[in-house]
């Protein structure tokens, strides 16, 4: 079968490892995943931190906002100890470390960097991203996407280039809406809300999250979607080698 939907990594290898850690986002790339998925929040200093949450309880053993924290607050948790053992003692990484890293492993693939916005706006943040990927080189595809719609407006007026996708769970008139106004180019729906709009997009336009089951990686691969988001990377790429015949 013809298969050329991407498999990204969902925070990293998240299954596997502790999520939105360097060691999560080696993992994936051993994985052999076409992509790295992650999280963008600015710390009180203005650091580009990466997280999932607002805040740092349920991942790290510190308690409180990212926003109230400074860098080097933020660079004495412990984000691997609650996903395991050894895990512990690894650190939360900046926006900047994760692109070194991919530099240094030579990854060509995508890189998907959600802004959290949507909770908290952080003023600027748009701008900060935009100023650090426009002051570097790097090897791998860029692809912001975000749930904040006003986040890709910004993005779309600072760097009209930059490639941009629209995360949602319900909003789908919103998305096709920004669609038409070019704000954005491909839909990053939650599967489950793909499944039952199986006609809202072409497959070439859908990336969806998070694909963890058998049953959804084929339904996607089936339908030669643009990607997946999973947090089992390696588990993808292999079942996609044995759909294609491999
Ligand atoms: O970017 C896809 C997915 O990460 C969106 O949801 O909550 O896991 O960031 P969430
Ligand atoms: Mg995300």
């Amino acid at each position: 079968m013809k298969i050329d939907t991407k498999v990204i990594a969902h925070r990293g290898s998240k299954g596997t490892r502790p999520e939105n850690t360097l060691v999560s986002f080696q993992a994936a790339l051993n994985d052999g995943a076409d992509g790295i998925e992650t999280d963008v929040h600015f710390s009180k200093d203005h650091q580009l931190i990466i997280m999932h949450d607002e805040t740092v309880d349920r991942t790290t053993n510190g308690h409180g906002l990212i926003y109230e924290k400074n860098l080097a607050e933020i660079k004495h948790l412990d984000a691997g100890m609650r996903f395991s053992e050894e895990f512990k003692g690894t650190q939360v990484p900046t926006l900047q470390e994760v692109v070194q890293l991919l530099i240094d492993n030579q990854f060509a693939g995508i890189f998907n960097l959600e802004l959290k916005t949507n909770k908290i706006q952080y003023p600027g943040i748009e701008q900060a991203v935009d100023e650090y990927f426009s002051s570097i080189h790097y090897p791998f595809q860029l692809i912001y996407s975000s749930f904040n719609a006003r986040s890709l407006e910004i993005l779309t007026n600072i760097d009209p280039q930059a490639y941009r996708a629209k995360l949602f769970k319900t909003a789908a008139k919103q998305a096709k809406g920004l669609k038409r106004s070019r704000f954005i180019e491909d839909f990053h729906p939650d599967i489950r809300w793909v499944k039952r709009h199986p006609y809202f997009a072409s497959a070439k336009h859908l990336r969806p999250w998070t694909v963890n089951t058998t049953e959804d990686m084929q339904y996607c691969f089936k339908k030669n979607m643009a990607a997946i988001i999973t947090d089992f990377p390696a588990r993808a790429v292999q079942l996609r080698a044995e759909m294609r015949g491999e």
